[in-house]
């Protein structure tokens, strides 16, 4: 059964990414709107993202390289700015909303200059170039794209990677099935759904990790890394 079909408050594809996108145009271009008013987790978001990647890019057993990295649904690029830019040569942006890349601009500081593109549209209509990135990151924002959309995006990010190259998704998962938010018009799935997704990606799980240190009302946030 399609996404659709599965939330009954959704009314159709068009409504679901039409509501998302209304949604985030409300929304103010800083930390607190990117992370739904729990601005104070950005610290531990990155820390723990940090220790997450870096196995993969540093030390003797490190197979992926740090020239370029995509960063998907990236907001005002706070994933970009405190994660990626200390780690990769370039990175790119790729965001729904003009507003927030606007922003970024001058919310990324000195290093915006290491920032190759920021491409202003949705991850589901977003072409990308083949073997172009070492790192594809996906942070809180596979619960807007619908499954056919992100099964088609993630076997897009597989093209795009370079040897070595890994997509790290990090975003909530829910316990039961899956859940619809109707105020910003997006889906939490379950690891199940999740596993369904990668496999007809023809992407392979390398690691997982869930976030432990994050507010106990919050939902599970597990950070998945991914290679062809
Ligand atoms: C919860 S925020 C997370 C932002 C950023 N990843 C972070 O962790 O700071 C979700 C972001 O996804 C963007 N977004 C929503 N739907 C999208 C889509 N279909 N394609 C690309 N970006 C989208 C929103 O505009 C918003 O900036």
């Amino acid at each position: 059964m399609s996404l659709i079909d599965r939330c009954k408050e959704v009314q159709s594809e068009k409504d679901f990414y039409g509501k998302a996108d209304e949604y985030w145009k409300s929304i103010p271009a800083d930390v607190n709107g990117m992370l739904g008013g729990y601005g104070h987790i950005s610290t531990v978001d990155i820390r723990t993202s940090k220790s997450f990647l870096k196995p993969f890019i540093q030390g003797a057993s490190a197979k992926t390289k740090t020239g370029r990295a995509l960063d998907c649904g990236a907001g005002i690029g706070r994933v970009t700015k405190h994660l990626l830019l200390p780690l990769f040569d370039i990175v790119d942006l790729v965001e729904l909303n003009k507003a927030f890349l606007d922003e970024a601009k001058t919310y990324i500081g000195q290093n915006a200059s290491r920032v190759g593109n920021y491409f202003c549209c949705g991850l589901q209509s977003l072409e990308l170039p083949k073997e172009f990135y070492d790192v594809i990151w996906i942070q809180w924002v596979t619960g807007h794209l619908t499954d056919a959309h992100l099964i088609k995006f993630l076997q897009r990010c597989k093209e795009a990677l370079r040897s070595g190259g890994i997509v790290v998704i990090k975003d909530n998962v829910a316990i039961l099935d899956v859940e619809h938010d109707p105020q910003d018009s997006s889906v939490t799935r379950n690891s199940e759904d999740l596993q369904t997704i990668y496999k007809e990606s023809g992407l392979r799980i390398l690691k997982e990790e869930k976030v432990t240190r994050f507010p106990t009302e919050l939902y599970n946030v597990i950070m998945t890394a991914l290679a062809p």
